[in-house]
């Protein structure tokens, strides 16, 4: 389970979509809701879905953010989703939960971003500029406002006839699809699936020897700048296979392994198997330089395997002629 924090000062709809999409499964979970303006609407709302509740005066936000990330750690808060959250964040919070923020934004990013542009600002410039298209951006939080990496971003169409409240009410919508889905990337980016154990690992796990292959570092989102300059609206969403795919798989060898192991030798053939079947393994574990050696290997063992073959095959057909076999 996941714990992600809540960050709001307004109504709450988008705090109360995460609730409904995350808190009845297992694997996310708000645990909890901050704000900086007390009797803010979202509070009572998240009370009543059974969410802790904070509030912290600005002064506390701006001045000792320590005391806010205590109250995170304290609950094994990953991920913080600011939704509709008002408040300057201070770059002690932005810093320790680097790549792990994510603002949620009624405009398509870099468009209609920065100071001042937040609610209904934002759809008034929209339909005063005649824009016939708007939407909504969840990005990461950085120390420059709006500007941080977008995560997911999606289109709303402004008709002619919209005003900026039928235009909010169109961007909520689809908003409501857009955070849960950042919010379960960022939560996958941060926990990589659990791969299937290779062959060597097996190996080395009934030798009780150590595997000389070094553990492979958890997937973490790419460290963010310390300031970021505005992004162009088609940027690359967050993918954690993306490492995995950009180098090809290396060749695995498996049929040659096994027809040695049927026409040659045995023994070697089989050793040949098991390096063939670490390749992919490795490749989809991110080890490339683990699945270049395990290629190595298998095609080193099949050459053993057909040279041990030949040497066997060519002493045993004279040896049975001449009646000792
Ligand atoms: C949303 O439109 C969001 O994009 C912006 O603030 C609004 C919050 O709405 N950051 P709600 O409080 O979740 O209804």
């Amino acid at each position: 389970m996941t714990n992600i924090a809540v960050f709001a000062s307004g109504n709450g709809s988008n705090a109360v979509n995460l609730v409904k999409a995350f808190n009845a499964g297992n694997r996310i979970r708000v645990a909890l809701c901050l704000t900086d303006r007390e009797n803010a609407p979202v509070m009572e709302k998240m009370r009543e879905l059974g969410i802790d509740t904070l509030y912290f005066p600005r002064s506390v936000w701006k001045e000792d953010p320590k005391a806010i990330l205590d109250e995170l750690h304290a609950r094994d808060v990953k991920v913080i989703a600011l939704a509709g959250f008002l408040c300057f964040l201070s770059e002690d919070i932005v810093n320790a939960y680097e790549g792990r923020i994510l603002n949620i934004h009624p405009s398509l990013l870099p468009a209609y971003g920065g100071r001042g542009m937040h609610g209904a600002n934002v759809h008034k410039a929209v339909i005063e500029a005649g824009d016939t298209k708007s939407g909504a951006t969840v990005h990461v939080v950085t120390n420059e406002i709006d500007a941080g990496p977008i995560v997911v971003q999606k289109e709303v169409d402004v008709l002619p006839d919209d005003t900026p409240e039928s235009l909010e009410a169109k961007v909520h919508e689809v908003e409501y699809s857009i955070f849960p889905e950042a919010v379960m990337k960022t939560v996958a980016s941060l926990t990589p699936p659990a791969m299937p154990k290779s062959v060597d690992d097996a190996w080395a796990e009934v030798l009780g020897v150590p595997n000389n292959v070094p553990p492979q570092p958890a997937a973490q989102p790419a460290p963010q700048p310390a300031t970021y300059s505005a992004q162009p609206a088609a940027q690359p969403t967050m993918n954690i296979a993306q490492h995995i795919t950009q180098d090809a798989m290396p060749p695995t060898y498996l049929v040659w392994s096994v027809v040695m192991t049927i026409l040659c030798c045995t023994v070697p053939g089989i050793v040949a198997i098991i390096y063939s079947a670490s390749v992919s393994s490795k490749f989809y574990q991110g080890d490339m330089e683990g699945a270049r050696r395990a290629s190595r290997n298998a095609e080193i063992w099949i050459i053993i395997s057909f040279v041990l073959g030949v040497i066997t095959n060519t002493l045993y057909i004279p040896l049975s002629i001449a009646g000792l076999f």
